[in-house]
């Protein structure tokens, strides 16, 4: 996952693809590597680390040639490692890869190709497309992609090069960003515009299930059964800044509206409807193991720690054991009660921060077993853990979580269905019904994000208030807790959630004509309790604007404004409601002209106590 960059024509590609690569380091990665060709022989020089290493290790020499790809890694399958980082060859070193996104079914073709004699070298799972182009090659590079992909499960944006075919870059996209780049007597590709954007403004914007062939004269375009695309060219207007954030003026807005994806990601290969499984790699808990569990500690930070509360809710409820959710940098000084009968979930999008961290070792110390659930492989929480459930949401830039959040929250309904499957406290029929309506997620997401004018207009409108309050029931209370840290921390408005049976014991006192209230109601067996609490603020001349499941009518006549979302399994629905939460605070804060991603005072990794 990360970035790629390909080049062919008449000019030396290495410095071409060095300098596309830099232009993709804000998006982080933490290992980089080049392959060139030229007439006599082709050059590969990967390692773990920045991209200066990797001209360190080229000791000022570049490799000469004028076709060759570059990538970025941003590990997922395998740590970062010099033999993990792409690009991939296949037995002969004549196919070489790289590749962003997930292969889901890479496991089984592992075995197969293993099985049919291939050596692998490395533990992702990229490397099993160089493999199979080396088994489907007949003499055409494109035609063997063709059938490659057709094997492939997940997402993909494949570059592939070959000695046997020199002057050739062949690409092919599903669900993972590529595009080709048109230039006079030379072509490119690319993950992202920012790369290429020094060399050409005229791009092809693939769509998923479409390929592409490269030389230095001609870019043509198939679906994947290979029949020709017309392709409209885009020209892009966008300066190099713009360009990084993908077009969108910040990248909190650019990762809000990745969670369509993001939610794909994590779910990736860890869903069997059929069978109804739950398939997660990097967990290994017995169901003795799991029997004699008593109590589940969830520990983290920010953002973090409300998910962890998300998850409280959720787990408890599917599996009968109690959690107990605690601040890190709290749980690790009050001598919490943990023996091996306690298992530990430590929260965690960056794996570095210094109270998780610490908290994490203090568990194990006392004989828990913890499982981590971070977005970075890696990181000092991945490989402290005891096992792992990766959130496989991308790097995160902007400062307040967003992304992370919602695909914790989907990476704890994994752990809970799983715990619940194993341990026998859900039947096969619940456990369909919850993992089909997350298959439904990333499309009821991008609902959402296709309809933002109200929630601009309320963000305005909130931008002028000094005092926002939050207040829900249920799994509303725990997700308001996050969308009054997110107005917060980015629009530097004062926001408080509550729960809503706990208003009248002392925040309304505070409500006074025009006070905004968001009250989240989407967990439709507590609605009439919340209506009554909505109905106290509005006593009192609040500005209520509610987010509530679409079609529910009847909370039209009690409030200000309604948000509505697409309706799913009460268990999910956080996952969705964040969203219109995220984009309120978002405009809020663009409204009052503060600096998004990098709000005051504030750090994405916080490594000190
Ligand atoms: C910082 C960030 C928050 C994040 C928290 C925990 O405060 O600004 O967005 O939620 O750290 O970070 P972690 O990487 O452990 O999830």
């Amino acid at each position: 996952m990360c970035g790629i960059v390909g080049y062919v024509g008449e000019k030396q590609a290495a410095p071409i693809l060095l300098d596309g690569l830099k232009r993709l380091e804000y998006r982080g990665y933490d290992s980089a590597g080049i392959a060139i060709h030229n007439c006599r022989h082709t050059s590969l020089i990967k390692t773990e680390g920045k991209i200066k290493v990797l001209e360190e290790k080229l000791g000022g020499a570049y490799p000469e040639g004028g076709v060759g790809i570059g990538h970025t890694r941003w590990a997922t399958h395998g740590k970062p490692s010099d033999v993990n980082a792409h690009p991939h060859t296949d037995c002969t070193g004549d196919f070489i890869v790289v590749h962003n996104g997930i292969i889901e079914n890479y496991q089984e073709l592992k075995e197969w190709l293993q099985s049919e004699g291939h050596v692998f070298k490395s533990e992702t799972d990229t490397e099993v497309v160089p493999h199979l182009i080396e088994h489907y090659y007949d003499g055409d590079l494109f035609e063997a992609l063709k059938k490659t992909i057709s094997r492939l499960e997940g997402s993909f944006a494949l570059g592939v090069i070959s000695r046997r075919e020199p002057g050739t870059i062949v690409a092919a996209r599903k669900s993972s960003p590529l595009i080709a780049g048109l230039g006079e007597g030379e072509n490119f590709i690319a993950s992202d515009i920012p790369a290429i954007l020094q060399h050409t403004r005229r791009v092809y914007i693939l769509e998923d299930g479409e390929m592409v062939k490269i030389t230095k004269d001609k870019v043509e375009v198939t679906d994947f059964t290979g029949n020709p695309v017309a392709k409209p060219v885009f020209e892009v207007k966008w300066d190099a800044v713009a360009a990084e954030k993908g077009g969108y003026p910040h990248f909190m807005l650019k990762e809000i509206h990745e969670q369509p994806k993001a939610f794909k990601d994590t779910m990736a290969g860890r869903i069997f409807l059929e069978k109804c499984e739950i398939k997660l790699d990097d967990v290994h808990l017995g169901r003795d193991y799991l029997q004699s569990i008593k109590k589940i500690f969830i520990v983290a930070c920010g953002t973090a720690y409300h998910a962890g509360m998300v998850g409280k809710y959720i787990i408890e409820k599917l599996t009968r054991i109690p959690v107990e959710v605690d601040i890190a940098s709290e749980f690790r000084y009050r001598d919490p009660m943990i023996d091996k009968n306690t298992m530990v979930i430590i929260i965690s999008q960056s794996g570095e921060t210094a109270d998780t961290l610490a908290a994490l070792r203090e568990s194990r110390k006392l004989g828990a077993r913890v499982l981590a659930i971070t977005n970075v492989v890696g990181s000092s929480v991945s490989r402290e853990a005891d096992d792992i459930i990766y959130t496989w949401a991308g790097p995160e830039i902007a400062v307040a979580s967003t992304k992370a959040y919602s695909t914790q929250l989907i990476a704890l309904d994994l752990i809970a269905l799983y715990i619940a499957k194993t341990i026998g406290t859900i039947s096969e029929d619940t456990i369909r019904e919850i993992a089909t309506a997350m298959k439904k997620l990333p499309e009821q997401a991008k609902t959402i994000l296709d309809s933002v004018d109200t929630l601009k207009t309320l963000g305005r409108k909130l931008s002028e208030h000094q005092d926002v309050f939050y207040i829900g029931r249920g799994l509303d209370y725990p997700l308001s807790l996050e969308g009054a840290l997110k107005l917060k921390e980015i629009s530097y408005i004062h926001a408080e959630a509550y729960a809503a049976g706990e208003l009248k014991h002392g925040t309304l006192a505070l409500i006074e004509e025009g006070v905004p209230v968001i009250a989240p109601v989407t967990q439709e067996h507590l609605f009439e309790k919340t209506l009554s609490n909505i109905k106290e603020v509005k006593a009192r001349d609040g500005y209520v604007i509610a987010i509530a499941n679409e079609g529910n009518e009847e909370i039209k006549k009690s409030v200000d404004d309604v948000i509505y979302i697409p309706k799913t399994h009460p268990l999910l629905s956080p996952i969705l409601t964040v969203i219109p939460m995220q984009l309120l605070a978002y405009y809020a804060a663009v409204a009052r002209g503060c600096d998004v991603d990098k709000p005051r005072n504030l750090a994405k990794s916080v490594t000190v106590e």
